[in-house]
């Protein structure tokens, strides 16, 4: 979904950029004349993100930030055409280090307010795990109370698995 949103030249975000397979993504998308800003709490995600980045020559389309997604607002200057989240811990990494309900939910509310209409938030949900089976629980009725005239909400989930499985929200800010 977020491939048929992005234009060349827009701005995006990262609010979780582990090892950088999503920035990439995101700065691939955007093209030369667009930016991605990229978050994550841990100098190792950083650092693979940036890697990643400078691989594919895409790192002066990003600015990397080593700092919580609670603070968005503050360091993306512009209206942006997506936000993701790929929440739960870096893969590989230290698993105690992981995103929390509380700051991931003040995270959206300002990606909400960041959103250009037309432009789409996406959340990917671990439920298998204790924090993420939290953030689950206090997500998915957060992005249910959403102003229907303003929002729309996807929740899509895969139901032949019998582990809980990774869960997707899209929110779309309506045009009118
Ligand atoms: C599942 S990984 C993200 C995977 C990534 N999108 C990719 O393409 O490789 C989740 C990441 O969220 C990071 N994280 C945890 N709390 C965070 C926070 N408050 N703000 C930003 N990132 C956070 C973790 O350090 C971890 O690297």
């Amino acid at each position: 979904m977020a491939s048929l949103i992005i234009k060349e030249g827009v701005q995006a975000v990262d609010a979780t950029a582990g090892n950088g397979y999503d920035t990439v993504f995101l700065a691939e998308k955007v093209g030369p004349e667009g930016h991605v800003y990229s978050f994550d709490v841990q100098q190792e995600a950083i650092d693979n993100t940036y890697n990643r980045l400078k691989h594919k020559n895409l790192h002066k389309r990003v600015t990397l930030l080593q700092k919580s997604h609670e603070y968005l607002k503050q360091h993306v200057p512009d209206r942006v055409a997506v936000i993701m989240y790929n929440l739960g811990y870096l893969p590989g990494g230290d698993r105690r280090i992981t995103t929390k309900y509380d700051t991931t939910i003040k995270s959206i509310k300002q990606a909400l307010a960041l959103l250009l209409p037309g432009g789409i938030i996406s959340i990917v949900l671990y439920p298998g795990h204790r924090e993420g089976a939290e953030e689950k629980e206090r997500i998915i009725p957060f992005c249910r109370q959403l102003d229907p005239n303003c929002y729309d909400v996807l929740n899509s989930r895969l139901v032949n698995k019998d582990q809980p499985p990774p869960e997707l929200v899209i929110i779309q800010k309506r045009t009118r």
